[in-house]
């Protein structure tokens, strides 16, 4: 479902360009989890944000190719990426306050994407869609929460009416930057879990991303592990985990928090 392949991605907001990411590759097959891997810096968000089609700036370039579906994006005109944005693919971001906005009712946001890619849709089949799709990501009472305003939810409410959003139109893929770090370890669970779901009921491909190499393993069958922009390496999740090929790898696990046996 996608390829990318050598991406490059560079930066000229300063004097001298800065390559922010070198020769990247990886493929996602239907119905798989790729994560991504790698310390803060590393380019996981950058790569992501390419392959959502959201790097087209005048200070950005990129080369290679990301082929999503057959369709070559990062040649492909600006209309014809937008019929992919939020259609086939979906994108969730780390913290959801910055995404949502909170000046608008949260089924306002959740059905934005319908609007835009299914117009044909009338306002009350729409809501009709919303509420499902709050229902689908496990929001209680999801006639309330439609009226409500980001603000008033937990973070984790919030996070989930992201996911609800990026799912309404059932894409094929879904990016998950992070979309746990900003959440207490039992929430982290439920939403990893949520996703999870999401994967295995209606077959969507994800591509998550986190710099905690734990979580990714208990989610993904396979890892790209990412180090200054670059691949280190890539594989079966429990392979790199009990085999890493790579030192940089290796510090990645050794870094993992074991947990101590409780004294008795
Ligand atoms: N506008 C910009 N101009 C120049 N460099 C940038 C710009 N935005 C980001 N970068 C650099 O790109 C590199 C990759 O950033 P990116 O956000 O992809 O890292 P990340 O792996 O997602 O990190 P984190 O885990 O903290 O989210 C970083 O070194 C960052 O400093
Ligand atoms: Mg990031």
């Amino acid at each position: 479902m996608l390829e990318v392949k050598n991406l490059n991605i560079e930066f000229h907001d300063h004097d001298a360009p800065e390559h922010i990411v070198r020769n990247i590759n990886m493929t996602l097959k239907y119905g798989e989890i790729l994560g991504i891997v790698g310390e803060s810096g590393s380019g996981k968000s950058m790569t992501a944000m390419a392959i959502a089609g959201l790097l087209r700036r005048h200070d950005v370039t990129t080369s290679g190719e990301i082929i999503f579906d057959k369709k070559e994006l990062l040649s492909a005109k600006r209309s014809e990426l937008r019929k992919i944005q939020g259609n086939d693919i979906g994108v969730i971001f780390q913290e959801p306050m910055t995404s949502l906005n909170p000046t608008k009712r949260i089924g306002w946001q959740v059905e934005e994407s319908l609007k835009i890619h299914k117009p044909e849709i009338g306002k009350a089949e729409r809501y009709k869609l919303v509420i499902e799709s709050l229902k689908n990501v496990e929001l209680d009472n999801p006639e309330l929460i439609y009226k409500k305003y980001p603000h008033e939810l937990s973070g984790g409410m919030r996070q989930r009416v992201m996911i609800a959003a990026a799912m309404i139109c059932a894409p094929k893929l879904l990016i998950a930057d992070e979309p746990t770090t900003a959440l207490d370890v039992t929430i982290q669970l439920q939403i990893v879990k949520l996703l999870q779901r999401l994967n295995r009921e209606q077959k969507t491909s994800i591509l998550f991303i986190s710099h905690d190499l734990s979580l990714v393993k208990s989610i993904c069958g396979r890892i790209l592990v990412m180090h200054d922009g670059e691949e280190v390496e890539e594989g079966v999740a429990d392979e790199i985990f009990n085999n890493p090929r790579q030192e940089y790898t290796r510090e990645l696990i050794n870094a993992i928090p074991k947990l101590e046996k409780p004294k008795l």
